[in-house]
């Protein structure tokens, strides 16, 4: 037995393949399967004249998702899905599925969550938990490569990292316990002992909203280097994150043909990353400071004239063919044909509508953001559309930043945090910055933040024995899943989400 994935070795030879049919049709004396066998789609040919009568009934009855195992021949055809068409000469059904819920035709998504464990066999699942994957392993050949070693924080923890607003609260043999937001205490703690290191581990936060870029259950890569300064440490968010898409991009190239990403802003990580202050963001976004001759103000009302006229035209189209439908002149075939068209034109405006709305909140937020408040979604998205790749925002008020931060002694009232924006409207995919080493601030800002002191008395250890300064950040795993594939919603980056109001499955 071999793969799908090897098929290009075995050109012109007769393998066997152990798979699923995951969607066929049949037309004289043919079945055109599309057969999957977890590595791979390949199009499987079953000629009647080839298989015999009772293997060509069988296969022309098997329900969607039935497995089954098919010997045949490997035809190169460029045009198949996979590149590789197998000729079949026998087959045999290993288990017949009965009717599977998830139909060629379409879904909603809350149908397709509720499937979730089906809906990860379909091949734009396929393609995303494939990307997820190389991205791991890029995150880990990264680090590795650098000499960082990999150590583990606790999952419960009694420590609040990220403010005490989120924390998933459990019951820890009759104690309180929280599950954790962060590592990052921990992996100060682990950098003082190993100099470079890095977690990779699960993290909790209640976020009691439904939005496309929060999980309550996600992945953070959070590195820690002592004698790391801020700059230090944005030099490494650029390079690591530049390492990690630059990977997917010259190896994931099926993956990302088969979501239909357009790459081209993807192609900008190979260019130096925008760097900035959170005051001359903040001027940017409210359209105060011009970037390449024209403000925020300028480029959202551009964005909206755009939407306007691709909604005239959308409408223009979905007139004539609806003129041309009635005239009566139409044969069935093309009257099917300009009725599907007239369908996906109007999800087009039902899209377009959405994103008429996105712009006006993002014309909204510009206009009324205040200095010295955190970045919301839309201040993000209209910050990198500005630019169009990655932009690093550095130091920020210190009121909206955890307790941790180090102020900047240069620039008072501001903390040497910096968060990485992606571009195309996914936001903050790193959050991270210098670590504060003043014991007394420190002991003062948890007080400030109403944090129980004796929680983080070995925290504060760290800054009696051998104080360094260093830094970190933090990757959230979906974030950048999401904006690799390009992906409308978070849920789709990772297995089985969990998200308000979804335990299942
Ligand atoms: O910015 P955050 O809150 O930073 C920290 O937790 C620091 N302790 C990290 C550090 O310096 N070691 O979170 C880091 C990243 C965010 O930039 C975002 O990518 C992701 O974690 N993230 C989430 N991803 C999915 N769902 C959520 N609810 C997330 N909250 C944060
Ligand atoms: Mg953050």
């Amino acid at each position: 037995m071999i793969y799908i994935k090897q098929l290009a070795q075995h050109e012109g030879q007769t393998v066997q393949l152990s798979g699923w049919n995951a969607q066929k049709r049949d037309s004289k004396g043919l079945v055109f399967m599309t057969f999957r066998d977890g590595t791979g789609f390949c199009q499987a040919v079953i000629d009647l004249n080839v298989v015999g009568e009772e293997s060509f009934e069988a296969a022309k009855r098997l329900p969607q998702e039935s497995s089954l195992s098919i010997t045949g021949k490997v035809v190169k055809d460029e045009r198949q899905i996979g590149g590789f068409e197998i000729q079949v000469t026998s087959l045999q059904v290993i288990a017949e599925a009965t009717e599977y819920p998830i139909t060629p035709k379409e879904h909603g998504v809350d149908f397709l969550m509720d499937n979730r464990h089906l809906w990860l066999r379909s091949r734009r699942q396929w393609a995303i938990m494939r990307v997820r994957n190389r991205i791991i392993f890029a995150i880990h050949e990264f680090f590795q490569s650098r000499g960082f070693v990999q150590m583990d924080a606790p999952i419960f923890t009694g420590n609040a990292c990220e403010g005490t607003t989120n924390l998933f609260e459990t019951d820890y043999y009759g104690e309180p316990a929280y599950l954790s937001q962060s590592g990052q205490l921990y992996g100060e703690a682990m950098a003082m002992a190993q100099g470079l290191i890095y977690t990779f581990g699960p993290t909790f936060r209640a976020e009691k909203s439904k939005t496309r870029r929060h999980l309550s259950e996600f992945w953070m890569i959070e590195p820690e280097m002592a004698f790391y300064d801020l700059k230090m440490d944005m030099d490494l968010i650029e390079d690591f994150v530049r390492s990690v898409v630059t990977k997917v991009l010259d190896e994931c190239a099926d993956e990302l043909k088969a979501l239909e990403r357009e790459t081209s802003y993807l192609e900008k990580v190979r260019e130096p990353f925008i760097r900035m202050k959170y005051e001359d963001a903040v001027s940017i976004i409210k359209g105060e400071k011009e970037v390449n001759g024209r403000t925020s103000l300028v480029m959202l009302a551009e964005e909206q004239q755009k939407l306007v006229d691709e909604k005239l035209a959308t409408e223009n189209e979905i007139a004539e063919r609806e003129a041309k439908i009635k005239s009566g002149e139409l044969k069935k075939g093309e009257i099917n044909f300009n009725q599907s068209k007239i369908d996906k034109l109007k999800a087009q405006l039902t899209d377009i509508a959405e994103r008429q709305q996105a712009v006006e909140q993002w014309i909204h937020s510009a206009n009324t953001f205040e200095r010295g408040n955190d970045f919301g979604g839309g201040d993000e998205t209209v910050l990198t559309k500005m630019f169009g790749q990655p932009v690093m925002v550095y130091n920020w008020p210190q009121a909206v930043k955890a307790f941790y931060m180090k102020e900047d002694e240069t620039d008072k009232g501001y903390a040497k945090g910096v968060d990485l924006l992606a571009p195309e409207g996914y936001g903050e995919v790193v959050g991270g910055g210098e670590r504060e080493t003043d014991i007394e601030r420190l002991k003062s800002k948890i007080i400030e933040h109403e944090l129980p002191m004796s929680a983080f008395e070995w925290y504060l250890d760290l800054r009696k024995f051998g104080n360094v300064p260093h830094s970190g950040f933090g990757l959230g795993l979906e974030r950048l899943v999401a904006w690799i594939c390009g992906l409308q919603h978070i849920r789709e980056t990772i297995p089985f989400p969990r998200s308000y109001g979804r335990l299942l499955p």
